[in-house]
């Protein structure tokens, strides 16, 4: 089975084809990503009508460059999967409706994909893992704990009740003048650091459950600013501030996860996987501290590799092929959703501005 998946649910434009080969090099026959970093920088994080206007501007040009790197027709794919949501409408609407034209006129299956589902199943792409598994799913806009069941099935343990954690790690790096987007750079300041030097909190670390909050985090980072005085801060003090801040993501995530696998053996005692997915899970230092559970829970970890971390669309043509396998298309008449829990029966979590 051939997919062309197309992803512009937020600043990265991105066309992929992917195959079901067995082999698992042969999977991704072409996937390319333009990222729209430099659009955004001067305003320090993603602006949505800007970022709508830039699928719209490179969005058939990147179609085209994918088909012709992986060497194939419109007449050879089996489907177009598209991001139908969640993220900012109007990106959304501009890669909906290319799948959607593509699709009339070859006459071939239309799937709108969950970006959620798309970084969910990720590491069946990279990696042959099977249902059900753990999964820790952290992004610009998203930090949950959810057991995937298989196709369309997820079951939410916990989410945040504040921000995500790569929004944290966004908006940590805006206050140290690091600039846009913020992990990648927090990362790489912190490799110079000293995560022990400031002493930040770990909120919800010891509490019952599944949820997680980072706004805390991130007000003890600002207030770590203020103290040394902006512009008073040597690379040193920052490369420390990072390392710290990473610190203590990483404590709280390992702590979230002890609790998830928990609850995950207690519904399926014989599952033993555990996977990263979504941007933050590019970050090498928090998946080396997330291996620790390898031995102190006995699971395996997968986290697939950085590039297919950070939004692509190889991620939402894998998650169309599972879907049409399964039996799932979707109407030309598919409407994007700007948001699309994974979970709509998940029980909201308690706290002010809960992400769903
Ligand atoms: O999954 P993603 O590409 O887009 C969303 O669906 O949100 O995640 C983007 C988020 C951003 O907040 C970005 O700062 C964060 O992932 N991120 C990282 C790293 N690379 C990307 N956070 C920490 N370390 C990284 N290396
Ligand atoms: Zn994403």
């Amino acid at each position: 089975m051939l997919m062309l998946g197309i992803e512009s649910s937020c600043d990265e434009t991105a066309a992929a084809l992917v195959c079901d080969a067995t082999k698992i090099e042969h999977r991704i026959l072409s996937n390319i990503v333009l990222s729209q970093d430099k659009e955004h920088r001067p305003f320090g994080g993603v602006v949505p009508e800007i970022a709508a206007r830039a699928h719209l501007k490179h969005m058939d040009d990147l179609i085209m460059s994918a088909m012709t790197t992986a060497d194939v027709s419109f007449d050879e794919i089996d489907g177009i999967a598209a991001t139908g949501g969640p993220g900012l409408i109007g990106g959304v609407i501009v890669g909906i409706m290319s799948a959607k034209a593509i699709a009339s006129v070859k006459k071939k299956p239309f799937i709108a994909i969950n970006h959620l589902e798309g970084h969910a199943l990720t590491a069946r792409l990279t990696s042959n893992i099977r249902f059900p598994y753990l999964l820790l799913l952290v992004s610009g806009g998203h930090c949950q704990l959810l057991i995937v069941e298989g196709i369309g099935q997820y079951k939410r343990l916990g989410t945040t009740v504040d921000d995500a954690l790569g929004e944290a790690f966004d908006k940590c790096a805006k206050m140290m003048g690091l600039g846009y987007p913020g992990g990648p750079k927090v990362e790489a300041a912190a490799k110079a650091g000293d995560g022990k030097r400031f002493d930040l909190p770990r909120p919800m670390r010891g509490r019952e459950g599944c949820h997680f909050s980072f706004s805390g985090l991130k007000s003890a980072v600002r207030r770590q600013i203020e103290k040394l005085g902006n512009d008073g801060m040597s690379s040193q003090d920052i490369a420390d501030l990072c390392a710290s801040f990473q610190q203590a993501a990483g404590d709280i995530l390992i702590d979230r996860c002890k609790n998830g696998l928990n609850q995950f053996k207690s519904i399926y005692p014989a599952g033993n996987t555990l996977v990263v997915a979504g941007g933050v899970a590019a970050n090498k230092s928090i998946g080396e501290r997330l291996a620790e559970l390898k031995h102190t829970e006995n699971i395996q970890l997968v986290i697939p590799p950085t590039k297919l971390c950070t939004d692509n669309a190889a991620m939402i043509a894998w998650a169309g092929i599972e879907q049409l396998k399964s039996g799932h298309t979707s109407s030309l008449d598919f409407k994007p959703r700007p948001r699309w829990p994974l979970d709509p029966n998940a029980p909201a979590a308690i706290g002010a501005g809960v992400k769903a």
